[in-house]
């Protein structure tokens, strides 16, 4: 039986559509403007994002990364959560590259609200200070659960940034999924945003590629050079754009709905079963992140367990293990990897003191 692979939705491979549009790609330098094909993509994520402009670069590393020197300077702050993507899991990215301070700030059930901002505030206009700059936030959340903020207070706590002069990126790694749990538009989504990344390369199954997107003098100046700087210009590369057109013009957006449908399947094994827990609820999107009890052994002996089943999760801490949904998943396969996760659980619980 072959490997049912739960790790991340980047672990997808192109389909024979996709790998025949990417043969078939027009193509040309990218890095002198002359890649006909990433350029159709970057005015259709643009104009799907209702932004003037977008950026194709290699990861959503970068795009995030870029998104936030373009609008900082060394010395200023940026708000995220702790558990933000940009902060924890992009080697001090922040601070390596641009000189800028962090300030983490948790907001109830591991996301950000406008009261815990509002009450933090700021830091005074006093040259004491770091300069806040920059309101960093994630749609959805991927160590929230792959959670959907809530558009409401998304926007309440944009407005109250941009009335206190900070900046306001969005992480759309997986906008995608916010867009197909929620059933509002992507254009919906960015809109209280200056710039937003998103990501190809997980839920849609592209092999790469990330877009920034934002206004047309941020895109042209400052992301263009920030992303010659780090090593981003790319040249015939048209041939991976080939496969994000591809994707969103053959519904691979819309077909995310079968991945969160997957996600509760995996849910509700979790629930089922001995000391092991949903560490988030119920998941709204493609993510579960599933706690495992001490008595159980570490969550790296839980996934290796696991894996004498033949399914595979990603052990993301001492005591936590992350199971994704993805298009390479057959919704036989996942009720193999459901009932793989009950058996596991139960076979370790039955031996444990
Ligand atoms: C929320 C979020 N943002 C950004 C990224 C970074 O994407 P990449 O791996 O393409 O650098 C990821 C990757 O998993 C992610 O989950």
């Amino acid at each position: 039986m072959p490997l049912i692979d739960l790790r991340s939705d980047t672990v997808t491979r192109p389909t024979s559509g996709m790998l025949a549009a990417m043969a078939r790609a027009e193509t040309g330098d990218d890095v002198f403007g002359e890649d006909p094909t990433v350029k159709r993509l970057e005015s259709m994520i643009a104009e799907r994002l209702g932004k003037e402009a977008a950026l194709f670069v290699p990861t959503g590393t970068m795009a995030n990364q870029i998104s936030i020197g373009c609008q900082s300077k060394p010395g200023d702050e940026l708000i995220c959560d702790p558990q933000a993507h940009v902060y924890l899991w992009e080697g001090g990215g922040i601070a390596r590259f641009w000189g800028v301070s962090t300030r983490t700030l948790s907001g109830p059930e591991g996301v950000l609200d406008l009261p815990t901002l509002a009450s933090a505030g700021i830091r005074p206009g006093d040259h004491h200070y770091a300069r806040s700059r920059l309101l960093c936030l994630e749609n959805t959340h991927n160590r929230a659960g792959g959670r959907v903020l809530l558009q409401n207070q998304i926007q309440a706590m944009c407005d109250w940034a941009k009335t206190n002069g900070l900046a306001r990126h969005l992480d759309g790694a997986r906008l995608w999924n916010a867009s197909v749990a929620s059933g509002l538009s992507l254009d919906l989504l960015a809109a209280p945003f200056d710039t937003i990344s998103i990501c190809f390369s997980k839920g849609l199954g592209c092999p790469m590629g990330s877009a920034i997107v934002g206004s047309k003098a941020l895109i042209e100046g400052d992301a263009h050079r920030l992303r010659k700087a780090m090593g981003g210009g790319m040249r015939q590369v048209g041939v991976v754009a080939a496969a994000a057109i591809f994707a969103l013009e053959h519904g691979y957006m819309e077909a995310m709905a079968t991945d969160h449908q997957h996600a509760k399947t995996i849910a509700k094994s979790v629930e089922n079963s001995p000391g092991i827990s949903l560490e988030s609820g119920l998941p709204e999107t493609n993510l579960v992140w599933i706690k495992i009890d001490p008595r159980l052994g570490s969550a790296q002996y839980f996934a290796r367990r696991l894996k004498e089943h033949k399914v595979l999760v990603a052990p993301l801490g001492e005591q936590v293990v992350r199971a994704c949904t993805h298009r390479d998943l057959s919704e036989s396969q996942i009720k193999v990897a459901a009932k793989a996760i009950e058996q596991t659980a139960e076979s370790i619980w039955s031996m444990s003191p």
